[in-house]
């Protein structure tokens, strides 16, 4: 190992022009760099840290076969190139730990933001992809032709063990596809997981028989560990049920994946929570976007996952949620918008988008006009906040969704939905 003391990051790992080769991992970064240091060396820097360098010179023959190149700088925008031997290509951990580690706290930048990812045909093919996918799901809950609705329970936290069971009763029976847990609902002391999911599946049974129509109930098992996590899985699984929902960010890529094995063999579908998300894909000039979580989650293998809504109460508008169901959905992902790069799903199914976060019935035309008929549609407050409670909150939301795919509007559906009529005096059609 040579060891030549303080290095200029650029001469080592600036390779302007530079083609990279199909096989390789690419990076598109926004770079804010110090004041004092010159785009050149920051972004050289973000290229060294990520990949096989450090301050000063320490190589080696493999170090210097493994050095990602920064090969495209515009503007703020910085594209490294890194090599294929230099990840373990199954782990997301340890992908991540590269191209998204230490690399967001050097001194070099003021801020960093990792915008997008290109994964390689050879990792794609390392991950297995959500087990159902968009397709399985559907084909699991018997939906076609239309929006699959789902209901978070509400008050978040505060129901009971039967309080929450009854809720979820009353919205299936008003005609909501799904109902789930919020993502800070786990076995508290006044609702212990094990309680709340054999009630709430055995009302599901009741439902499903009552309507003659699948239900499914998304129950939290995010906990401490995965040994844990499989323990309620299995339960889910001996009360017949069909979903298992976890906080994808807190619970983390490992403990995604293990949970991917063990779903798989119970045969449940895997809804994604990303409570956390916005700590780091909110901030404009640091952290990384959400397309980065989406990808990853996509590619670990989850079935659902939350991506906002674009005309409710959560961060980001229309352009940036039709970005992300193309990404989740599309098997090649074109660069448009914000997408920066070309990803070639190859056999990764597509996953289904979660829109959720401060809707109601007067959104559902909106909500059509983004992401189409290939997702979830999601309420809380606007479901049991409606006028005449849970059951008649699923009515409205039942015919808005029902009328939508149809092309048929809101106003139209009303004249034949009551609760439709009164959900919309109280919140109003959203136009869009
Ligand atoms: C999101 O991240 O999109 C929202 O938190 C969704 O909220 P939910 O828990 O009700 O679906
Ligand atoms: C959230 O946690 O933000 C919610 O679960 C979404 O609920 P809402 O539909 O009442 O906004
Ligand atoms: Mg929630």
């Amino acid at each position: 190992m040579a060891k030549k003391g303080a290095i200029s990051y650029a001469d080592e790992y600036l390779r302007l022009g530079y083609d990279p080769g199909d096989d390789e991992l690419l990076c598109a970064f926004k770079v804010t760099p110090r004041d004092d240091v010159p785009m050149d060396e920051a972004a050289a820097a973000v290229a060294a840290e990520s990949s096989t360098g450090t301050w000063t010179d320490v190589d080696s023959e493999v170090a210097e076969r493994l050095k990602a190149r920064v090969y495209k700088m515009d503007g703020d925008m910085v594209y490294v190139a890194y090599q294929p031997g230099l990840f373990e290509i199954s782990s997301m951990p340890n992908i991540l730990s590269s191209v998204a580690g230490n690399v967001f706290g050097m001194k070099a930048v003021e801020g960093l933001r990792l915008e997008d990812i290109r994964f390689p045909k050879e990792i794609v093919d390392a991950f297995p992809g959500p087990y159902y996918g968009l397709p399985g799901v559907r084909e699991r809950m018997g939906i076609y032709g239309r929006a699959m609705s789902g209901s978070t329970i509400k008050p978040k936290i505060g129901l009971t063990t039967e309080e929450h069971a009854q809720v979820c009763y009353e919205t299936w029976m008003g005609g909501t596809d799904t109902v789930k847990d919020d993502e800070n609902l786990g076995s508290q002391d006044f609702n212990n997981f094990y309680d709340r999911m054999a009630r709430t599946l055995e009302l599901l049974h009741k439902a499903e028989a009552e309507t003659g129509e699948k239900k499914g109930y998304w129950a939290n098992l995010t906990a401490a560990t995965v040994d844990e996590m499989a323990k309620r899985a299995e339960c889910i699984k001996e009360n017949g049920g069909m979903f298992a929902m976890v906080d994808y960010v807190t619970v983390g890529y490992t403990g995604v994946a293990s949970l991917r094995q063990i779903t798989e063999k119970l045969g449940l579908i895997i809804h994604a929570h990303r409570a956390m998300h916005a700590a780091f894909d909110r901030i404009p000039y640091h952290g990384i976007e959400y397309r980065v979580i989406a990808k990853t989650a996509r590619l670990i293998g989850v079935d659902h996952i939350h991506t906002g809504t674009g005309v409710g109460k959560l961060e980001g508008g229309p352009q940036e949620m039709r970005e992300r169901v193309a990404l989740l959905r599309d098997p090649v992902t074109k660069p448009f918008g914000g997408v920066l790069f070309e990803q070639d799903w190859g056999h990764i199914k597509p996953v289904a988008p979660v829109a959720s976060g401060g809707l109601h019935p007067g959104h559902v035309t909106a909500l059509y006009k983004i992401f189409g008929k290939d997702a979830y549609f999601a309420f809380g407050g606007g479901i049991h906040g409606h006028p005449g409670g849970s059951r008649a909150g699923g009515r409205a939301v039942r015919a808005a969704i029902e009328a939508g795919a149809q092309g048929i509007s809101l106003e139209q559906a009303a004249k034949e939905s009551r609760e439709l009529r009164e959900a919309l005096d109280l919140w109003a059609e959203v136009k869009f």
